[in-house]
């Protein structure tokens, strides 16, 4: 027999013990260190289970990198680095994995180095150049791809700064002059990597438009314009790739240092755009630790000067108050879930070389803009020739690249030199062993094909004179840390054009850039292609384009000017000399932690970027924005404005001539005097397929926001009532259907 003290006893403990095991799931996900890997979590939700049970040190680790020769002291756990220009240790007690970042502007960097292999694809200018959202996308889905074979899981590619200053020795990597486009096409290249499952990011954060000087300019610039512009790039990018990081850069606006920057780190990117991700520093952009954490700024790259101790001690001290240290971790780790680095950690291996190169070279044939293509010297056609003469640029053995951080190493080596001694440096000029000379002779087998390097003009001429044809190539070289003196091409290459121009009317010239340049022979030549920075298949995509085995269908992101005197500034205001560091100071980086003097530039251009710029001024462009030609013609008809929610616009594009293509139709919208701005945007567009014949419908819904104006005082995007005026066509200059609509 039970005695009542024992029943009661026993019914306790089973009380206790029902009540334990209902509360269990949610004490051990208190205790467990894999309390987070729970899958229908959200990703902030798995943040906050670790941020629990991180010890301080813990935290602070994931604030901050390892370092950089150079840039600043190394810490010993950097030899776990991949290789890549960021390393963060993980928290491996809780399962969380290092960070492992690499440059990966138009392909995963310094793969060199690493003993490694990697894709080049055309310079992001050139994908801009596209306007093609799902190229845009597999652009960034090959990076993805190759960052996750070589170990990496986040990704310091995505600049979108805007070509608001052309000879900016970066717009190689970014993706031209109109918000809309560069934000849209950022968006869709960073939704494409981050598919991947690698940490995304977009650069740099904001209004670092020039390189000279680039760690003590301040920038000043009214709060419309930068919205306007530069600021409304990044708010598309962001909004449409929901990218993981944003790297705040070097520059100061308006006083303060990006990575300081109250206005554009907390109130506008995490409060106002609701960016749930992280910001990290430019690579010693960090010039403070209660201030930049104050302003918002997350992690600290590449080394621990203000985000290590410092920071330990600052929020040991209350300077930096735990809520906000929490904040930061918090970020980080939301974005290691969201991004799925850590459900899904990469795997190294090795690409599918072939494909990747295929994907590039098809993608390069939809970036290389036509320019001129006067009686129709182009598509070549080889059965009619005899002799071609290809001249200058290296075109016998490759083709230019961008320098800095986004350089790719070349399969093979340098092009210009002897095999296996290619070693490439930082900012130096790499050739991609993609050769013009053998693409071209391949599609010609039967035609004299001969090459002149065009040191000698004249000798070049003489060639050209008896060549039914003469191809000439062209480069200006840019990278990182540099600008352009000037927009002309470097060097004598324009008076050798000029001369080969000169001996033989049929010359075509291929210029490779990665941003405008002027052309004082462009009347004397019958065809002009801009290549850009072609890639690892350039060669081969262009020789497509120049026997027509593919149709150009690429449009200029970016104005040509006829001269440097048409640009909004004569000069790039430069630092004076005492506020530089100079090469070979070893201390250098202590210097640019502590912040170098500023000195002041004015984009008093305000809205006026780019085609705007030249509307408004009334300047006539060598080649407008929007503006490339195609082996076929198009026909434009039919505008319709329907009013509503989303603006809807309608045409008719015809493909009124021979061959199959792609046209880029371009929406452009003249908002009502009262909104003060310039006389046209660029408000959307269609990429339409058409075979030879073919008639399409096309319907371009127009965004609200890409109606609106910001304004200051209220500080807020605002719609104007009264009159706006919708034109279609095939460039920023040639809009054939028009037509005004009142809207509310
Ligand atoms: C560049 C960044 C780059 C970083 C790491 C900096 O010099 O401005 O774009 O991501 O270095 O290499």
């Amino acid at each position: 027999m039970h005695s009542p003290g024992r029943t009661l006893r026993n019914s306790l403990f089973f009380l206790v013990l029902t009540v334990a095991c209902a509360a269990l799931p949610q004490l051990w996900a208190q205790a467990s260190p894999k309390a987070w890997s729970n899958q229908s979590l959200s990703p902030d939700e798995r943040a906050a289970l670790v941020l629990k049970q991180m010890t301080l040190d813990e935290k602070i680790s994931l604030l901050h990198g390892t370092g950089m020769v150079g840039l600043s002291p190394m810490s010993p756990l950097a030899v776990h680095s991949n290789g890549g220009a960021g390393y963060v240790v993980g928290v491996p007690r809780l399962g969380i994995p290092d960070i492992q970042m690499s440059d990966a502007a138009y392909g995963v960097r310094v793969s060199g180095d690493n003993g490694r292999y990697s894709t080049a694809l055309p310079a992001n200018i050139a994908g801009a150049a596209s306007w093609d959202s799902e190229a845009a996308y597999a652009y960034g889905a090959l990076i993805g791809r190759e960052l996750r074979a070589q170990g990496y899981n986040m990704t310091l590619g995505g600049g979108v700064n805007i070509a608001r200053e052309l000879r900016n020795g970066r717009n190689f990597e970014y993706m031209g002059e109109d918000p809309i486009l560069a934000g849209t096409m950022v968006g869709q290249l960073m939704k494409g990597e981050q598919a991947q499952h690698v940490i995304g990011d977009i650069k740099h954060y904001a209004l670092n438009d020039q390189e000279s000087g680039r760690n003590a300019v301040n920038v000043h610039i009214d709060k419309r314009s930068m919205r306007e512009t530069d600021l409304l790039a990044f708010e598309i990018g962001l909004r449409d790739s929901h990218a993981a990081a944003v790297m705040c850069s070097y520059n100061r606006i308006n006083g303060d240092y990006a990575c300081e920057n109250k206005y554009l780190l907390n109130d506008l990117l995490k409060k106002d755009w609701h960016f749930p991700g992280f910001v990290l520093s430019d690579w010693q952009g960090t010039h403070s630790t209660v201030k930049a954490s104050a302003a918002g700024m997350d992690h600290e790259q590449p080394g621990e000067i203000f985000y290590g101790e410092a920071m330990k001690k600052a929020v040991q001290s209350h300077k930096v108050p735990e809520s906000e240290l929490n904040d930061h971790v918090q970020r980080i780790l939301r974005s290691m879930f969201a991004s799925g680095v850590v459900d899904d950690p990469p795997q190294k291996g090795v690409v599918d070389v072939e494909e990747n190169l295929e994907i590039s070279q098809k993608i390069a044939e939809q970036t290389i803009v036509l320019l001129k293509n006067d009686h129709g010297i182009l598509p070549l056609d080889a059965s009619k020739l005899h002799s071609i003469a290809i001249i200058g640029a290296h075109s016998d053995v490759g083709m230019i690249s961008g320098g800095g951080s986004a350089q790719v190493d070349p399969a093979g080596g340098n092009a210009i030199m002897p095999p296996g001694k290619g070693a490439t440096h930082w900012a130096e000029e790499i050739w991609f062993r993609t050769s013009p000379l053998k693409a071209i002779s391949a599609k010609a087998p039967n035609v004299k094909v001969r090459y002149d390097a065009g040191t000698d003009p004249s000798i070049a001429a003489a060639l050209a004179k008896n060549s039914d044809v003469a191809i000439v190539f062209a480069y200006v070289w840019e990278s990182e840390g540099m600008d352009l003196e000037s927009l002309s091409l470097t060097g004598k290459q324009d008076d050798l054009i000029a001369k080969v121009a000169a001996s033989n009317p049929h010359t075509i010239v291929v210029v490779e850039t990665g941003s405008a340049v002027t052309m004082p022979w462009a009347d004397q030549v019958q065809g002009i292609f801009e290549a850009w920075y072609a890639g690892s298949r350039g060669a081969q995509a262009l020789a497509n384009l120049i026997f027509g085995d593919a149709n150009p269908s690429a449009k200029l992101p970016i104005t040509f000017p006829k001269s440097d005197a048409d640009l909004p500034h004569a000069n790039i205001v430069k630092p004076p000399v005492t506020s530089t560091t100079k090469d070979g100071d070893t201390d250098a980086w202590k210097k640019i932690a502590a912040g170098l003097p500023p000195f002041e530039t004015t984009y008093d251009e305000g809205l006026k970027v780019g085609y705007k710029w030249y509307d408004a001024e009334g300047k006539q462009p060598l080649f407008p924005f929007g503006y490339g030609l195609s082996y076929t013609t198009y026909a434009y008809s039919g505008l319709k404005v329907t009013p509503g929610g989303k603006v809807s616009v309608s045409f008719t594009v015809t493909n009124s001539g021979q061959r199959a293509g792609a046209e880029v139709a371009q929406v452009y919208a003249a908002l009502p005097a009262s909104a003060g701005e310039p006389p046209k945007r660029l408000v959307g567009w269609s990429k339409v397929k058409l075979n030879a014949g073919e008639i399409k419908e096309v319907t371009v819904d127009i965004d609200p926001l890409y109606l609106s104006i910001f304004n200051a005082e209220k500080d807020a995007w605002q719609k104007v009532s009264g009159d706006y005026t919708f034109m279609v066509g095939a460039s920023s200059r040639d809009l054939p259907l028009k037509k005004t609509v009142n809207l509310q």
